[in-house]
């Protein structure tokens, strides 16, 4: 019996070994349609699991799907995204070039903030899309997802613009929220000027990988706000 179970974990870690990027976001994209791990699950519509190339430098972490992502399945397609689509081609990127995804996969009713059971709820999706797209950066779009990677680090109005290197060598972008850059026009300037420094900071992080300057995984370690 227990060689039967040995045997069929070893087919099934050859199963996972075997499988492209792609196939393998697929199979969470899936889990994830069929999820009833937090209430979110009963008012959605359709699950958001994220979209973009698998193989993504730059990966996008908003805060939850509205109304538009609710029913179309999709990240960022409604006003929010319109902004963020521009403002990845004032850097030369579209969204096919990116990755796109949210701290929770399910619409919160009338869009509200989605709760912390809420996010540590959907967060083994989040951690296993890292895991296998295994960005470069990661860009946190707003509070949520910045409390989501570098609580520590101090809130958004002090953190918007600048790069963080947490201990496992993975690097951390804050912007505000374009969507809260749309209700409040003083932060649009700010967003957009924040956001062309993008390519900077991933042209750093290659040249510190060729370098041979990333830091071996220790991710137990606190947060260091050491910005590169
Ligand atoms: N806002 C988000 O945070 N995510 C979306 O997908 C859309 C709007
Ligand atoms: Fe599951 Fe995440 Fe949707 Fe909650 S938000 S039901 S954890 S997929």
């Amino acid at each position: 019996m227990r060689d039967r179970t040995l045997i069929k974990r070893f087919f099934n870690h050859l199963f996972l070994f075997l499988m492209n990027k792609k196939e393998e976001l697929d199979i969470i994209a899936g889990e994830v349609s069929k999820c009833a791990l937090c209430p979110l699950s009963k008012s959605r519509t359709n699950t958001v699991p994220g979209s973009g190339d698998p193989d993504a430098d730059i990966l996008f972490v908003g805060e939850a799907p509205g109304e538009k992502e609710d029913l179309a399945g999709i990240p960022f397609c409604g006003a929010a995204g319109k902004f963020l689509d521009e403002m990845l081609a004032s850097i030369g990127l579209t969204r096919e070039k990116v990755f796109i995804l949210n701290t929770v996969k399910c619409r919160p009713p009338g869009n509200r903030d989605p709760e912390d059971t809420e996010k540590e709820a959907c967060k083994s999706y989040l951690n296993r899309q890292l895991e296998i797209i295994k960005p470069k950066l990661i860009v946190c779009l707003g509070r949520h997802s910045c409390n989501t990677f570098i609580p520590a680090a101090g809130g958004i109005s002090k953190l918007h613009g600048k790069a963080v290197k947490r201990p496992n060598g993975q690097v951390y972008f804050a912007l505000y929220h374009p969507a809260a850059a749309l209700h409040n026009g003083g932060l649009r300037g700010t967003l957009m000027d924040d956001f062309k420094k993008v390519p900077a900071v991933l042209k750093k992080i290659k040249e510190q990988e060729t370098k041979g300057n990333i830091k071996p995984d220790n991710d137990d370690k606190p947060i260091q706000t050491k910005l590169i």
